[in-house]
C-alpha cells in the first residue's frame, strides 16, 4: 500500500509516517514547511509540499497512492484561534477529500477526535454510538464533529471511502510542538500546588494512535467511525501516575472548576502578551468533572490494542524532559525513575 499522510510534521501524522513504514508500506510525507524534524527527522519516507488551501498541490501529492491518512488540523484551544481551527479543520477536510477523488483516490482516513463521541456526567466508557450533548464544548470539538459531517458527505458526493479514526487524548513524542494532551504533564509539573481536579479522560500512546491508522487505512469499514483509546483514568489517577514517574509530591487538593477557570483566564492573558499558546485554557477548564471515557472494542476487531496509561505517560515525559518545554527549574526538581529513562531508549529509532 502507498499512503500519503497530511499534517506529517505533526505528532500523530509523523508518528503514523513511521507506522506505516514499520508496517511495510510506503508513505509520501505531505509538509507545507521545508522543516523536517521530530517523528519524521530521519525517518524513510517521501515528503512533498502542498497547502490544503491549495486544491492543486493536494492533487500533485496524492498522486499513485492508495490512501490518504489525513492528520492536518488545527488543535488548539481558546476563542482567539476559533475561526482559524473551524477554517482548516472543516474547509481543509473538504478539499482533501475532494483533492483525492480527483487524483484517483479510493480510500481516505480522516483524524477526528473522540470528542465527537461526546462525554458523560459519570465514569462511564462511550462507544462510536456517542454524540455530543448539552455540555459545554470548545470550538475545537465542535470543527472535529463538523469535519466528520462534511468527509462522509464529500467522500458520498465524490465517490471516496471515508474511513473516519477517534484518537483520545494522545502523549508521546518525538513532536514538532507541545500539543495541547502533552501539555497536560507539563501542567501538573509546572503546578506549585499539584492540584487535580474531578472528572476523567482515556489516554493512549501516540504509537499505538499511529498503529491504529494503518490499521484503519487497511480494514476500516468506509462509513465508519472508530475510537482509537487506551486507558480510561481519572484526572487524579493521571496526575498520580504523573507524579510517581516524575517522582514529584501529589495530587493534593481537587481544584473546582471556577479557580480552573479563572487561573486559565490567566494563563491565556499571558500567552496573548508572550505570543505562546496557553499552557491551559479556559475552554479546557469549562470541560471539568466530565468524564471523557471511550472503549476501543470497535477497533479492536481490525486487529487494534493499546498499552496502559503509565507507559504512555512515561514515553511522553521522556520526550518532555529532552525539550524546551519545562523550565529549568522545575526540571531540576525531578526524579525520574527507570521507567522513564528505559521509555526514553525506546523512542523510535530511525528506520
Ligand atoms: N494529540 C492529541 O491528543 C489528539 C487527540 C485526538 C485527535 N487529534 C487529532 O489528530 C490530528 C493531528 O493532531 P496532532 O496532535 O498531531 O497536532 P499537531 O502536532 O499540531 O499536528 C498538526 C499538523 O497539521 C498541520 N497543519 C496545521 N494547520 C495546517 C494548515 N493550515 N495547512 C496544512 N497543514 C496544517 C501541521 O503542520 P505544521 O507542522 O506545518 O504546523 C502539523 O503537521 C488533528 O486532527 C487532531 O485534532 C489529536
Amino acid at each position: 500500500m502507498k499512503a500519503v499522510v497530511t499534517g506529517a510534521t505533526g505528532l500523530v501524522g509523523g508518528h503514523v509516517c513511521r507506522a506505516l513504514r514499520e508496517a511495510g508500506h510506503e508513505a509520501r510525507a505531505v509538509v507545507r514547511t521545508a522543516r523536517i524534524s521530530g517523528p519524521l527527522d530521519r525517518l524513510d519516507v517521501e515528503t512533498v509540499r502542498a497547502t490544503l488551501d491549495n486544491p492543486a498541490s493536494l492533487v500533485a501529492a496524492m498522486r499513485g497512492c492508495d490512501v490518504v491518512i489525513h492528520c492536518a488540523a488545527v488543535y488548539a484551544y481558546g476563542v482567539a484561534r476559533a475561526a482559524e481551527v473551524e477554517r482548516v479543520n472543516v474547509d481543509g477536510t473538504r478539499q482533501v477529500v475532494t483533492a483525492a477523488a480527483e487524483a484517483g483516490v479510493r480510500r481516505v482516513v480522516v483524524t477526528s477526535s473522540s470528542v465527537t463521541a461526546g462525554s458523560s456526567g459519570g465514569p462511564v466508557a462511550r462507544d462510536e454510538s456517542g454524540r455530543i450533548g448539552t455540555e459545554y464544548v470548545p470550538p475545537y470539538f465542535i470543527s472535529k464533529v463538523r469535519q466528520e459531517e462534511v468527509a462522509f458527505a464529500t467522500g458520498a458526493e465524490s465517490g471516496v471511502q471515508v474511513v473516519v479514526a477517534c484518537p483520545t487524548v494522545v502523549l508521546g513524542g518525538p513532536a514538532n510542538r507541545l500539543v495541547p494532551s502533552n501539555a497536560i504533564i507539563v501542567r501538573y509539573l509546572t503546578d506549585p500546588t499539584r492540584s487535580t481536579f474531578a472528572g476523567g479522560c482515556n489516554v493512549v500512546g501516540v504509537e499505538d494512535v499511529a498503529r491504529g491508522h494503518v490499521l484503519l487505512a487497511e480494514h476500516g469499514k468506509p462509513g465508519e467511525r472508530y475510537l482509537l483509546g487506551g486507558e480510561n483514568v481519572s484526572w487524579r489517577t493521571l496526575h498520580s501516575l504523573i507524579a510517581d514517574l516524575a517522582g514529584v509530591g501529589g495530587p493534593y487538593a481537587e481544584v473546582p472548576a471556577s479557580v480552573a477557570l479563572a487561573t486559565s483566564a490567566l494563563a491565556e492573558k499571558w500567552a496573548q502578551l508572550m505570543s505562546i499558546e496557553p499552557l491551559s485554557t479556559r475552554d479546557e477548564a469549562l470541560t471539568i468533572g466530565r468524564y471523557f471515557w471511550y472503549s476501543a472494542a470497535k477497533a479492536a476487531q481490525v486487529g487494534y490494542a493499546f498499552g496502559p496509561a503509565r507507559a504512555a505517560i512515561a514515553s511522553a515525559l521522556a520526550w518532555i524532559l529532552i525539550g524546551e518545554h519545562l523550565p529549568r527549574w522545575v526540571r531540576d526538581g525531578l526524579r525520574v525513575g527507570d521507567e522513564v529513562r528505559a521509555a526514553r531508549r525506546l523512542m523510535p529509532r530511525p528506520l
